[in-house]
C-alpha cells in the first residue's frame, strides 16, 4: 500500500481495497497456474506463439481468454469500443501487422456482442460529443443495412442484428487491407472470422468465415509485384 493514502477518506480506502483485491487474486491465480503446470510461466516468458488474433469490444463482459476457455499465450488481443476495424486506426493496424506478419496467426476473429453499448449509442441518434467520430463507423454499418433493420419491429432483435452485421462488415474491412491480402498470397493464411457473443447465454455465434482463397472485389484488391 502506498504511504500517501488519505486514510480519513472512507471512499478512497474502499476504492484502493478493490485494486488490492486484484493483486491478491493475481497471487492466487499465479500459484494455481504453477500448481497445474510448473513450467507455465518459464515457458511463456521465453516467447509467444498465439494462433489467434482477437479484435473485440472493450466491454468488460466479453473477455477473450475467459469466454473461450483459453489461457495467456493463446490469443493476441486488440479491443476497442464496438470492435471497429477502421483503416486509419494506427493502433489496430500495428496490432494486425504484428499478429499477421510476425506472429503469423492462423485466424483473425472479429468478435461483436449482443447488447453492445456502442451499437446502441450509434442507433440512438443522440449527440455523444467526441465519441460521435468513433460511433460513425458503427452508423456506417447501420446505414448500409438501414431499410432491412428498420423493417424489424422488435427493438432488441434489431440491435442484435446490427451487432451481427457490424461484425461481418469489420471482417470485410480486414480483407481490404494489404496486410491480410499479402499474407493470403504469401502463406495462404489467416482465416478471417466474424463471431457474435450472446451476453444472455455466454455462447459465441459464428457469422461468417473468409478463407485465404477469397477473391477481394476489384477496387479493394492489391496487385503485389513481388
Ligand atoms: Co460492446
Amino acid at each position: 500500500m502506498t504511504s500517501n493514502v488519505k486514510s480519513h477518506d472512507p471512499d478512497h480506502c474502499a476504492a484502493l481495497e478493490d485494486s488490492d483485491l486484484l493483486l491478491l487474486q493475481n497471487k492466487a491465480w499465479s500459484q494455481g497456474m504453477v500448481a497445474r503446470d510448473p513450467k507455465f510461466f518459464s515457458r511463456l516468458s521465453e516467447t509467444q506463439k498465439p494462433k489467434f488474433l482477437w479484435i473485440g469490444c472493450s466491454d468488460s463482459r466479453v473477455a477473450a481468454d475467459t469466454i473461450t476457455g483459453t489461457v495467456p499465450g493463446q490469443i493476441f488481443v486488440h479491443r476497442n469500443i464496438a470492435n471497429v476495424v477502421v483503416h486509419s486506426d494506427l493502433n489496430l493496424l500495428s496490432v494486425l501487422t504484428y499478429a499477421v506478419e510476425h506472429l503469423e496467426v492462423e485466424h483473425v476473429i472479429v468478435c461483436g456482442h449482443h447488447g453492445c453499448g456502442g451499437v446502441k449509442a450509434a442507433m440512438s441518434g443522440k449527440d455523444f460529443g467526441m465519441l460521435n467520430k468513433w460511433l460513425l463507423h458503427i452508423k456506417d454499418s447501420y446505414g448500409q443495412n438501414y431499410e432491412a433493420l428498420q423493417a424489424m419491429t422488435d427493438e432488441r432483435a434489431r440491435e442484435d442484428r446490427l451487432c451481427e452485421l457490424h461484425a461481418i462488415r469489420q471482417v470485410h474491412n480486414l480483407a481490404k487491407t494489404a496486410i491480410i491480402q499479402r499474407a493470403w498470397q504469401e502463406r495462404k493464411g489467416p482465416f478471417l472470422h466474424a463471431w457474435v457473443y450472446d451476453l444472455r447465454d455466454g455462447i459465441l455465434q459464428p457469422q461468417i468465415t473468409i478463407a485465404p482463397d477469397h477473391k477481394v472485389q476489384a477496387p479493394f484488391r492489391f496487385d503485389f509485384e513481388d
